[in-house]
Formats: C-alpha cells, sequence, structure tokens
C-alpha cells in the first residue's frame, strides 16, 4: 500500500477525519438566521465519513451533497445514511474540492470542517463563492493561531506544514476581502480533538499496524500521528480550529 492509502485505512471506520464534534457543528449552524419554511441546498465539501454531515441531515430541511475525493470515505457515509433513514437527504458526490462543477448559486450553505486546507483557505473561499447564493452562508473549519505569538517550536512545525496558517483576524480579513461578511467565529475546544479525534485513533494504531504486517510505512504514518498529538497536548494554548461562518455578498 502506499502512504497515502494506509492514511485512508487508519482513518476508516472512524466517526470523523478530524477534530470536531456534533454541538460545535450545531453552534455554527445556529448562528445562521435560516428560513424554516423553505427546503435548503447544502453542499458538504471534504465530508469524509460524515461525522457532520449526518448532524447536519438530522438538522436541517433540505438537501445535502456530501463530496469528497475518496470513494472508502463515501460509502461509509452512505452506510450512515441509510442507517439513521437519512438517504434520501444524503447524496454523495466523488469528486475533488478544486474541480467541481456546480451551477451558480446553487447551494443555500457551504459547509466545510477541517478540509479547505487541501486547496489552501483563501483559494477554497475564492472557487467556492460562485456555488453559492448571494446572503448564503459558508462554515468552515480551519487549523488558526489562537494567541498573538506562539513558541518556536509549534510555529515552524505549522508554518512548513501548512505556510497559510494564521490569526483568526487575518482569516477574517480574508473572508471581507473575497466578498463574505462575517456572521461568527469560534474555535474547537480540547474535547474535540482529545475525546473525538486522537483517543479513537489511538485506539486504533494496534490494529492498524497488524493488518499492515507492521510495515516500515504503516509505522510511519502511526508515528507521523504521534508527533501531532505530542505537539497538541504541548501547545493546545496556541492553536486550534477556528470555525468561521460568513454570508456571501
Ligand atoms: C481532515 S478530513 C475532515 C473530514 C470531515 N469533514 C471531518 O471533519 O471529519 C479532510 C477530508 O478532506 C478530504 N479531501 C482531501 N483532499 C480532497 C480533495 N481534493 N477534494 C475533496 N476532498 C478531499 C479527505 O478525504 C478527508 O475526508
Amino acid at each position: 500500500m502506499t502512504e497515502l492509502e494506509l492514511i485512508i485505512d487508519l482513518h476508516k471506520n472512524s466517526e470523523r477525519q478530524g477534530p470536531g464534534s456534533e454541538n460545535d457543528t450545531l453552534k455554527a449552524l445556529w448562528l445562521m438566521d435560516l428560513p424554516s419554511d423553505q427546503k435548503l441546498k447544502i453542499a458538504d465539501i471534504g465530508c469524509g465519513s460524515g461525522g457532520q454531515t449526518i448532524t447536519l441531515a438530522q438538522n436541517l430541511n433540505g438537501e445535502i451533497t456530501a463530496v469528497d475525493l475518496f470513494p472508502e470515505f463515501l460509502d461509509e457515509l452512505n452506510e450512515k445514511s441509510q442507517k439513521y433513514g437519512l438517504s434520501s437527504k444524503i447524496k454523495t458526490l466523488e469528486k475533488s474540492m478544486d474541480e467541481l462543477s456546480f451551477n451558480n448559486e446553487e447551494f443555500d450553505i457551504i459547509w466545510s470542517e477541517g478540509a479547505i486546507y487541501n486547496i489552501g483557505f483563501e483559494n477554497g473561499l475564492k472557487k467556492w463563492k460562485d456555488y453559492l447564493k448571494v446572503g448564503g452562508y459558508i462554515a468552515v473549519s480551519e487549523i488558526t493561531w489562537i494567541t498573538n505569538s506562539r513558541p518556536k517550536e509549534v510555529e515552524e512545525y505549522w508554518t512548513n506544514e501548512y505556510p497559510e496558517i494564521d490569526t483568526a483576524s487575518n482569516k477574517i480579513k480574508l473572508l471581507e476581502s473575497n466578498g463574505y461578511s462575517l456572521i461568527g467565529y469560534f474555535y474547537l475546544r480540547p474535547n474535540c480533538w482529545i475525546e473525538n479525534y486522537w483517543e479513537p485513533m489511538e485506539s486504533r494504531f494496534e490494529t492498524f499496524l497488524e493488518r499492515n504486517h507492521h510495515s516500515e510505512l504503516a509505522y510511519k504514518v502511526v508515528n507521523d500521528n504521534k508527533t501531532e498529538i505530542n505537539l497538541y497536548s504541548k501547545y493546545k494554548d496556541y492553536f486550534s480550529y477556528g470555525f468561521y461562518i460568513a454570508r456571501k455578498n
């Protein structure tokens, strides 16, 4: 297996593929002033196995197009949709987030938890804006500095991994300069990382290694995650996922 296939294998069969929580998805949703008498069209981009998609489908009147690059995650989401009786509200689409062919102003809401970084925050904001109705909402979570300064070790790590990491005030400026008005911002608390993401992942390490014959590459995938887990526990006061909710002007 390639490293990418191993990463998918590690993340399969998990509730979510990134930090988050049902409460935070709902908090972002409640910040939107949505009409109750109208069916909405929602795109959930980089949906993974649909941790947030199910919550959205349970709490919104409308239809969700859940997009991901990897069919392994979409298959899981389809199974979950069936299990919860939500198949008529969720349709999946296997496509890259930078090659979407939606119509102009097709959606009332564009949702993306922990995934816009794959094409870059500003690039994603620009590319997806056309698909959103004027007055429609975007909700994205994105790695963010939560203090104005930070220790060199964590600064260097994240700047190397994702040069677009920045403070919320700078991310909000990007939203504004790209034609959105901020409705709300908050950042994810440690339970979203530790209980909902790192701990379930750690509990899968052993079976993942066994399944993959303790290969060198499988150990690398585990060790890369352990590095991030250690970094998070040491520096969680300095970075998190910021959740940005904005309206298209
Ligand atoms: C950190 S995970 C977040 C998944 C999910 N939203 C969650 O919070 O649990 C990022 C997701 O983006 C997907 N992804 C990566 N590159 C992509 C691309 N170019 N187009 C669409 N999805 C992509 C991955 O498969 C993965 O499901």
